[in-house]
């Protein structure tokens, strides 16, 4: 897409234009630049707030100037809130199903209908990953982006040219006409990663809302939102894989674009216009025997993948080929879906039990007939809220389906109605806490009951379990488990007591021998240093997630000046709204709360915020790469301590890198650096010893 030269322009460019003024084609070419950067390639070269920079400053002069502004400029993404119902458009070519296998044999036998209905001699086959998201048609005209459409009933679909816009992958314009391209209608998917997706399930429940069933789900629903801000806030990714309409200009006329002669090529022309596609995972075969091996070897690999997939699929690679056999009404002829194996599963619902959480909220968790979905035997299900059993309209005893996609939590799809032989019952929700028998209470704008006496034992127990976590203080071999067999003990009682615990009533306990209780006590003494954004993501506040935990503990010296900060004070910090500020108001100005965190203090676990350092990180100012097994940091743990001393993480090895942290085994990103003289290679010893100076 970017030539060596035009990426090193661009980047010269950038930095000048962070230091003056531009016009507004250099800040657009380089917003563009810097788009790409970060959504396709995943690599961005600066920070986010450099581009907020950028950008503001192009939303200035467009401001003053509105003649100015073009459709395709950056700024344009960002539109209005949609009123009215979305409208229905007609797709240019329908948008049709994919004939599904289950089996090799099925391949087989498409490959062999295909032979027959040819003759080509050798048919290339194309097989790419079958995205489980929601599809998508995009529409470039002139090299603008002119309509982006869901699937509809395949015929026609809802115009979301507005929410497409949100979708930083997406470009706003691509130079088609380069390729003789006058018009073009693009298919593909789009997603949620799994990664994002259990991020914005967090926040949901964080706010008491029930969370989503799956990514497709999320992705589907994000698409029809009615707020463009709130699509752009769910993060999509789209991955276009599919060319169905093209009206050629007078070059492309004279001159047919050679790479559309190959979905493999069409792949490649999209990738070179700035689009992300499936053109590094394809592969091409001749050999079907091959294409089944392939789609066995992607089957074992799904859960490794960043996104859901849950299938292959197989295209001819020759577009005159594709032609020449023609569809269906439901599919194409030239292309096959291989399913993988299902992650639903049928049993039955047996009971239905009720569980607190940690800021009180009552869960009804389904008891079910334990049954094998993916590898895993399920017996336990959320069913997250009360709405939700009414919605689906669930009763004891029904037959239900039951999904587990991925890393995805199990989840109820729908009972079987049909199945049905009166014998159900209908679930009660309790009225009293199932643990301190306190009346529940539920509040307008939520979907959850809650037990509000913060004493309830169920509460204590799941805050210490917060606590302990591995995203809080991270506790090793504390865990749930041993949380809970300590509670009913009567060894720890609340969250300072966890630094008084009784070693050798530890060391009778049935399973505990010497060195557990010593890796134990190495565990709760190391917690003491955690960062202080730890500590307060870990006291569990409402709706402080560990963003906001990091936003507040750069915003203070000590954790009790959080006793200071007044609602409206709250709410000028970053990202923190009404809802955020007072629940964290009401946290400080509990005297309960504060005894806690005085006795925290006492036992010498760490209460200092970095206002002062994060302005000085020891590492900021630097970027990094971590690579190969490190002997003792896991990469999430030491990708984390880069961050909270101020460095920024890369994830590939360029001129920009100044440090790749290198354990056993790294492969080629250690070939990559050792040729570039500036990225400077050390081990984990000289990185912890980079922060620690
Ligand atoms: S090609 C004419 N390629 O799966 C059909 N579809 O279940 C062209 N899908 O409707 C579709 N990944 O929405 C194609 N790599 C991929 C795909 C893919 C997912 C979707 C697509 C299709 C559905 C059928």
């Amino acid at each position: 897409m970017y030539t060596k030269t035009q990426i090193q322009n661009l980047q010269n460019l950038t930095n000048t234009l962070l230091k003056s003024n531009g016009t507004v084609e250099e800040l657009r070419d380089v917003l563009r630049f810097h788009e790409y950067r970060y959504y396709i390639l995943n690599d961005p070269l600066i920070s986010d707030s450099e581009y907020d920079q950028l950008y503001k400053k192009l939303e200035k002069i467009e401001k003053e100037n509105p003649s100015l502004i073009t459709k395709d400029s950056p700024t344009q993404r960002v539109g209005n809130s949609l009123n009215k119902d979305f409208v229905t458009v007609p797709h240019l070519v329908p948008m049709l199903s994919l004939e599904n296998s289950y089996n090799p044999q099925d391949l087989i036998d498409w490959s062999e209908r295909l032979n027959g209905l040819t003759d080509y001699q050798k048919i290339h086959f194309s097989a790419e990953p079958k995205f489980d998201g929601a599809s998508i048609s995009l529409i470039y005209e002139n090299d603008l982006l002119v309509r982006g459409a869901t699937r509809g009933d395949g015929a026609a679909g809802d115009d979301i040219t507005t929410n497409i816009k949100q979708i930083g992958s997406i470009p706003l314009s691509a130079k088609f006409s380069e390729y003789g391209i006058e018009k073009i209608e693009i298919r593909g998917e789009v997603l949620l990663t799994k990664e994002n997706f259990r991020k914005f399930n967090e926040t949901l429940s964080e706010e008491g809302i029930a969370p989503l069933a799956n990514p497709r789900n999320a992705a589907a629903g994000s698409l029809r939102m009615k707020d463009p801000s709130a699509v752009r806030k769910r993060k999509l990714e789209a991955i276009l894989y599919h060319v169905s309409f093209i009206q050629l200009n007078e070059k492309g006329l004279k001159n047919y674009p050679q790479l559309l002669r190959t979905h493999s090529g069409t792949l490649q022309l999209l990738a070179e216009l700035g689009f992300k596609t499936p053109i590094r995972e394809k592969k091409i075969f001749t050999d079907i025997n091959q294409v089944v091996n392939f789609c066995r070897d992607f089957e074992n690999k799904r859960d490794e993948l960043p996104y859901e997939i849950d299938g292959i699929v197989v295209k001819v690679n020759e577009i005159e080929l594709q032609q020449q056999v023609g569809s269906t009404t439901h599919h194409p002829r030239w292309a096959i879906a291989y399913k993988f194996k299902a992650r639903q599963a049928t049993s039955k619902l047996i009971n239905v039990e009720f569980q607190v959480g940690r800021t009180g909220s009552i869960t009804p968790v389904a008891k079910i007939e334990p049954v094998p979905i993916g590898g895993v035997t399920v017996s336990s299900v959320s069913l997250f809220n009360e709405g939700i059993i009414q919605e689906k309209d669930l009763r004891l005893g029904d037959t239900v389906i039951v999904e587990r996609a991925g890393d995805v939590i199990p989840y109820i799809v729908k009972p079987n109605t049909e199945l049905r032989t009166g014998k159900e019952t209908k679930i009660i929700f309790p009225v009293n806490c199932p643990v301190c028998g306190d009346p529940l209470v539920k509040t307008e704008d939520e979907a959850v009951w809650r037990c509000v006496n913060i004493s309830c034992e169920a509460q204590v127990v799941e805050r210490i379990i917060h606590y302990v976590s591995k995203d809080a203080m991270d506790i090793k071999t504390m865990g749930e488990a041993n949380v809970r067999k300590f509670y009913a003990q009567g060894l720890i009682t609340d969250i300072p007591s966890i630094y008084s615990i009784d070693h050798d009533k530890i060391a009778s306990l049935e399973g505990f021998k010497q060195k557990s209780v010593d890796n134990l006590l190495t565990a709760i003494e190391h917690s003491k240093k955690q960062s202080l954004n730890r500590l307060i993501f870990g006291l569990g506040i409402r709706y402080v997630g560990e963003t906001t935990a990091k936003i507040l503990a750069k915003s203070i010296d000590t954790i009790f000046e959080l006793k200071k900060f007044s609602i409206e004070e709250l709410q000028q910090l970053k990202d923190i709204g009404t809802k955020v500020a007072e629940s964290i108001f009401t946290f400080f100005h509990n005297e309960d709360n504060i005894i806690i965190l005085e006795k925290l203090a006492e036992k010498g676990v760490n209460i200092n915020g970095n206002k002062t350092e994060s302005l000085s990180g020891k590492l900021s100012g630097y970027t990094f790469l971590f690579t190969g097994t490190l002997p003792a940091l896991k990469r999430n743990e030491a990708e984390k301590l880069a961050e909270e001393n101020g460095g920024k993480l890369l994830s590939s090895v360029s001129a920009n890198l100044n440090y790749l942290v290198a354990g056993e085994s790294a492969g080629s990103k250690l070939d990559k650096a050792k040729k570039i003289k500036t990225v400077k290679i050390i081990n984990e010893e000289e990185f912890l010893n980079l922060i620690q100076s």
